[in-house]
């Protein structure tokens, strides 16, 4: 049987290394018999090019029937308009995750030896660092009550009536309930410390998070759980992130932390995500579409391979292949292949490679 997979390229850098993607899938697939059928669709700013809607209802159809999604980026200066009402490729991304329900976004933060040095802290900081962020994705800021007014009186400068805009951040039981459980789960697979983020000293929405969290933590006393603030968390993460097993927090929190921590990795190249739902799993990198480099051959296609890697783990349950994967990476980065991005100046042993050849590298040593 042949997996079907919904693939969409996207924006910017997106379709490049969605083809390093599809050469290591190829690869990987020959090696260890695994058949998959690819089938490209539009979401983002290419569809609202080609169609006028960032989630056209043919890419809605396709990616519900797949049995996983594979997504690179979507976004870029072209679509950037101040026009409230103009449509964004990032609704694109919005819609599919809301559509397909995929509440829980997993992103993986490890930090593969020969990277050490790429990184902007000490080697020593990283020792044992390996942690997973469990971001909530369907709810929160992303999805609230959003809205723009005009001539509100006494929103100008000068107590004249101006602009105000607002975006609501609400959440209730049984979203937080499904991510705790998400995350419960996966600590328990691994090194059984959860540390739950919010803002409870603040926020009512945190509040509820937490109270929630603690109810479905008596579920699992074999997980240890650890409130934390997430300004705490920020700076925590960058401090002691070795302290780090399994960190779970809402939608936007996780879009921060999640860039902060894969500065741990060495580039934000490095950052995969698996984003699950009780239907449908889409696999992506945690980068954007980077249009100032697209097409240069410049971009790591390292998420995106690495995206490959978890929707093996996650969707197909092939774990040997996907392992195969992850030593291939790190047999090419210690032999001193960098993308621009992972070059260390001070490591004259690195051969600089393009995003096309760092993919044919990791196909050809799995
Ligand atoms: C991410 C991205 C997206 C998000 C953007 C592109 C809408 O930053 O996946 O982290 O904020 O979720
Ligand atoms: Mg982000």
């Amino acid at each position: 049987m042949a997996y079907n997979i919904c693939v969409l390229p996207g924006d910017g850098i997106g379709p490049e290394i969605m083809e390093q993607g599809l050469k290591v899938l190829q690869a990987v697939g020959d090696r260890f018999n695994l058949e998959f059928s690819c089938d490209k669709h539009l979401l983002g700013g290419c569809a609202i090019d080609a169609c006028g809607d960032p989630f056209p209802e043919e890419t809605r159809v396709a990616a519900k029937a797949a049995n996983a999604v594979l997504l690179a980026a979507v976004g870029g200066p072209k679509w950037d308009s101040t026009n409230p009402d103009a449509r964004r490729p990032e609704e694109g991304l919005l819609g599919i995750r809301k559509e397909l329900d995929l509440f829980a976004n997993i992103r993986p933060i490890h930090v593969f030896p020969p990277l050490v040095d790429a990184s902007s802290l000490k080697p020593e900081s990283l020792e044992d660092v390996d942690l997973v962020i469990v971001r909530e994705a369907t709810g929160g800021l992303y999805f609230g009550a959003h809205g723009r007014e005009l001539d509100v009186p006494g929103a100008g400068s000068d107590g004249k009536p101006g602009m105000a805009a607002f975006d609501a951040l609400d959440y209730n039981e049984g979203e937080i309930e499904r991510i705790a459980r998400s995350a419960f789960q996966m600590a328990r697979s691994r090194g059984k410390r959860l540390h739950s983020v919010d803002k409870a000293n603040v926020l009512e929405t945190s509040r509820l998070w937490r109270q929630v969290m603690h109810r479905v933590g008596e579920e699992f006393p074999d997980v240890e759980l650890i409130d934390m603030l997430v300004d705490n968390a920020a700076m925590q993460l960058v401090a002691y992130p070795a302290q780090f097993d399994v960190l779970v927090t809402e939608n936007t929190f996780g879009d921060i932390l999640s860039d902060e921590a894969a500065a741990l990795t060495g580039s934000l190249g490095m950052v995969a995500s698996a984003s699950l739902g009780p239907d449908s799993s889409l696999y992506e990198p945690a980068h954007g579409s980077a249009p100032d480099i697209a097409g240069k051959g410049l971009a790591n296609p390292l998420a995106m391979i690495l995206s490959v890697e978890l929707m093996l783990r996650y969707s197909f349950e092939a774990d040997a292949a996907a392992n195969a994967i992850l030593v291939s990476i790190n047999r090419v980065l210690a032999a001193g292949y960098r993308t621009p991005d992972l070059a260390d100046t001070d490591t004259p042993a690195d051969h600089i490679i393009s995003c096309s050849s760092m993919g044919g590298l990791v196909a050809a040593n799995l």
